[in-house]
C-alpha cells in the first residue's frame, strides 16, 4: 500500500527511544502547527512532553509500520539511531511515499562502516587521521610493528560507541585487534582499522542536509569518558555544552570549505542523496581540523544540548531537508544563550549496570530547564523507573555557561535513584568555577 505524497505537517513520527528524540519531539511540539508527535517506541519520559505519545510498535514489523503510520496520517518521519538508518529504514520509507528524515543505507555507511568512511575521505581529500585497514591476524601483526606507535584501534562496524581503542603498549595493541577480528563485535569487527593518534580538543558539528545545500547547527563539544577529569571508560557521552567557545569563525570557515562541502561534495558525485543530519566528529589539531568520525545522525548528548536553542521553526527546516528544498540560509536559532546538559547515569555504566530503580523527581521548577529522559521505562504500577545505561539529561540555558551549569547542578540534586552517577566537571572548560558537592 503506497500513501499520496502529504502537502500538510501536522502529525509527525520520530523513530528512537534515547534522549535524542525526546529532546527533538519537545523542540518540534513548540510549533503551533504541529498537532501530534508520535515516538516510536519512545521511553519512560517520551509521554510528558506536550503532543507526544509513544507508540510500542517494532519498526522492523515493516506491514504494521506502514499501516499504523498511515492510519494515524503521519506526514513526516524522523529517524533518530544510526541501527535503523543503516538497516535501510529511510530507504523503505521513502519507497512508500513518506516524508523522511535521515539519509538512506548507503548515506549512513557514512557511520556503519569505518573504513568505508575513510576511503571515502581519502578518495574527497578530506583531512583526517592516517589508517590502515586489515582483517587477519598476520596483517595486524605487520603494521602495528612497523607503523608509527600510538596506533587507535577501531572495529569497522557499529558497535555502540564502544569499538574504539587506545592502547599503551604495542603488545595491547596486537591483543585488541586479534579479540576484535575473532569475533569480540560479531560482524562489526571483521575489518579492523588501526589509525594514527591525533591530538587536539574535540568539537561536534552538525549540518542538516537536504541532498545538496546545508545549514550548520551551533557547535557542541561532549565529555566521553565515564570519569572526572576525561578518565575512565569511553561513553556514548555524559555531558555537553554548545556553542563551543573554542571554536572561531575563520576556524568555522575552515571547516565547511575543507571539510564539510567536499563531504557533500562527494556524496554526490557517488549519486547518494543524503536529505538528514551529517555529524562531524572533528579533531582541532595543530596542523588544522580532521575529521575523527562521521555519524549519520544527531548527537546524544549534543542533541538534548542544542535543541533548547532551536527556533519554532526548527521542524520545517527538517521538513525541508526531506524534500530536498532547503535555502541554505535558514535560521535556527531562537536565543544568544548557551545551553549545557548533564546526564545521570546506572552504577557501573558504560559496563555492567541493573535496571528497575524507581526515580524520585524532587526539584523546583526553573524557567530554561529541560529534564529529558533517556534510559527510563514506566512500571505496572506507574513509576518512572531506570531502564538503561544513561537514564536523563538535565538541560539548562543560561547567559553564560556558570550560570547554566549551576543550575544543572542545582536541579540534580532532587533527582535521586539507586545507583545515581554524574560527572561533576561537565563543562570544565567553559566554567569559572566548579566545586561541587552533590549525591
Ligand atoms: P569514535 O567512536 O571514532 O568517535 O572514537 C571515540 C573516541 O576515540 C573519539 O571521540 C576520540 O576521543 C578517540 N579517537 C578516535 N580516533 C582517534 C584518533 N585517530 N586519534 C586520537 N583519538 C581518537
Ligand atoms: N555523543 C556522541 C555520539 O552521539 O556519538
Amino acid at each position: 500500500m503506497t500513501k499520496k505524497v502529504s502537502e500538510k505537517l501536522e502529525n509527525i513520527a520520530i523513530i528512537g527511544n534515547g534522549g535524542r528524540e525526546n529532546s527533538l519531539a519537545w523542540a518540534i511540539q513548540k510549533n503551533t502547527l504541529i498537532k501530534k508527535i508520535y515516538l516510536i517506541p519512545g521511553n519512560g519520559g517520551s509521554g510528558t512532553i506536550k503532543k507526544c505519545q509513544n507508540l510500542n510498535l517494532d519498526y522492523e514489523d515493516k506491514n504494521l509500520l506502514i499501516q499504523t503510520l498511515n492510519s494515524l496520517e503521519i506526514d513526516f518521519i524522523i529517524i533518530g539511531p544510526e541501527i535503523p538508518l543503516a538497516k535501510g529504514l529511510g530507504d523503505f520509507l521513502r519507497s512508500k511515499n513518506f516524508q523522511v528524515f535521515g539519509p538512506n543505507s548507503d548515506g549512513a555507511k557514512l557511520e556503519s562502516s569505518k573504513s568505508w568512511a575513510k576511503s571515502f575521505m581519502r578518495k574527497a581529500n578530506i583531512p583526517t587521521a592516517k589508517f590502515w585497514k586489515v582483517s587477519s591476524i598476520e596483517e595486524s601483526e605487520k603494521i602495528i610493528s612497523t607503523a608509527p606507535f600510538p596506533l587507535v584501534v577501531k572495529a569497522d562496524g557499529l558497535a555502540s560507541g564502544k569499538g574504539v581503542f587506545i592502547p599503551e603498549t604495542k603488545e595491547d595493541t596486537l591483543k585488541i585487534t586479534k579479540e576484535i577480528i575473532n569475533g569480540k563485535f560479531g560482524d562489526s569487527g571483521k575489518i579492523v582499522l588501526l589509525e594514527e593518534k591525533i591530538e587536539g580538543p574535540e568539537i561536534s558539528i552538525f549540518a542538516l542536509c537536504d541532498g545538496k545545500k546545508y545549514i550548520l547547527l551551533p557547535s557542541a563539544q561532549d565529555h566521553k569518558r565515564i570519569e572526572e577529569n576525561d578518565r575512565g571508560l569511553n561513553t556514548g557521552g555524559m555531558g555537553a555544552y554548545s556553542p563551543t567557545p573554542i571554536l572561531s569563525n575563520a576556524e568555522l570557515s575552515i571547516i565547511c570549505k575543507e571539510i564539510i562541502e567536499p563531504t557533500i561534495d562527494e556524496l554526490i558525485d557517488r549519486k547518494i542523496e543524503y536529505k538528514g543530519v551529517l555529524y562531524f566528529g572533528l579533531m582541532i589539531t595543530k596542523f588544522g581540523p580532521k575529521v575523527i568520525e562521521y555519524n549519520c545522525r544527531f548527537g546524544d548528548p549534543e542533541c538534548q544540548t542544542i535543541m533548547p536553542l532551536m527556533d519554532i521553526n526548527f521542524v520545517n527546516i527538517l521538513y525541508k531537508c526531506a524534500k530536498g528544498n532547503l535555502n541554505g540560509d535558514e535560521k535556527v536559532l531562537s536565543t544568544s544563550k548557551v545551553s549545557g546538559c548533564v546526564i545521570a547515569s546506572s552504577k557501573g555504566y558504560p559496563e555492567n549496570y541493573d535496571v528497575g530503580f524507581p526515580i524520585s523527581f524532587n526539584y523546583d521548577e526553573y524557567e530554561n530547564v529541560q529534564i529529558f529522559h533517556s534510559g527510563t521505562s514506566i512500571n505496572e504500577q506507574g513509576d518512572i523507573i531506570t531502564d538503561g545505561g544513561r537514564v536523563l539529561s538535565v538541560v539548562c540555558q543560561g547567559e553564560d555557561f556558570d550560570s547554566a551549569f549551576n543550575t544543572a547542578y542545582r536541579v540534580l540534586k532532587g533527582i535521586n535513584f539507586d545507583g545515581i552517577y554524574y560527572r561533576k566537571d561537565i563543562g570544565n572548560q567553559v566554567r569559572t568555577n566548579y566545586s561541587y558537592e552533590g549525591h
